[in-house]
């Protein structure tokens, strides 16, 4: 399913609709910075993590040319990366999500990483997406609202 999902690596331009889909109502109440950022906060950021770390995967996934997700993996240290997803309301449950988080994977694997993402409890849908890209909850950190699920592809890389 999704095999003709397109994607490419964000660019500059992209800063606006990044903004949007991080930004959005419903999965608000999920993120670890629960606010919605401000465009000039993110403009900074955003135009410095593309400059920066121009080799840590940042993708954006297409519909008829518009942006509809991303999926990004943001290097914590040496080998840790840690991955955000979001995907447009209006294309979520018929499995783009699951397909965006498996191509992350795959380009994950390219350069080693052990990949981590705090899930909220309540979270659903990520919780069931990230199970099904082959992590797993890690019980040893506990947390009252978010899960840490790893997915280890240094010796293990990605499908
Ligand atoms: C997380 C997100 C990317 C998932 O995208 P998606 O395209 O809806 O996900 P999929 O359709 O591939 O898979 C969702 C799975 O969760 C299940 N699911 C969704 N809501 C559910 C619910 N309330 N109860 C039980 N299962 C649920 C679906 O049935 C599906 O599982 P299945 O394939 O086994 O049937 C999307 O919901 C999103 O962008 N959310 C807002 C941002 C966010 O929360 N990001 C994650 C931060 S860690």
């Amino acid at each position: 399913m999704n095999a003709e999902l397109e994607y490419r690596s964000a660019n500059l331009g992209d800063c606006d609709e990044i903004l949007r889909l991080r930004n959005q109502k419903d999965s608000l109440k999920f993120q670890l910075f629960a606010e919605p950022i401000a465009p000039d906060t993110h403009k900074s950021w955003f135009s410095d993590r593309l400059v920066r770390l121009p080799r840590e995967p940042f993708l954006v996934f297409l519909s008829d040319n518009t942006i509809i997700g991303y999926c990004r993996a943001d290097r914590k240290d040496n080998s840790t990366y840690k991955v955000s997803i979001s995907l447009d309301p209006l294309h979520q449950g018929r499995g783009i999500g699951t397909t965006m988080l498996n191509i992350m994977v795959r380009e994950a694997s390219l350069v080693g990483a052990t990949l981590v993402a705090y899930v909220h409890k309540e979270n659903v849908a990520s919780g069931r997406i990230f199970k099904k890209c082959g992590f797993q909850i890690d019980h040893t950190i506990t947390d009252k609202c978010f899960d840490t699920y790893k997915r280890n592809l240094i010796n293990n890389p990605g499908n």
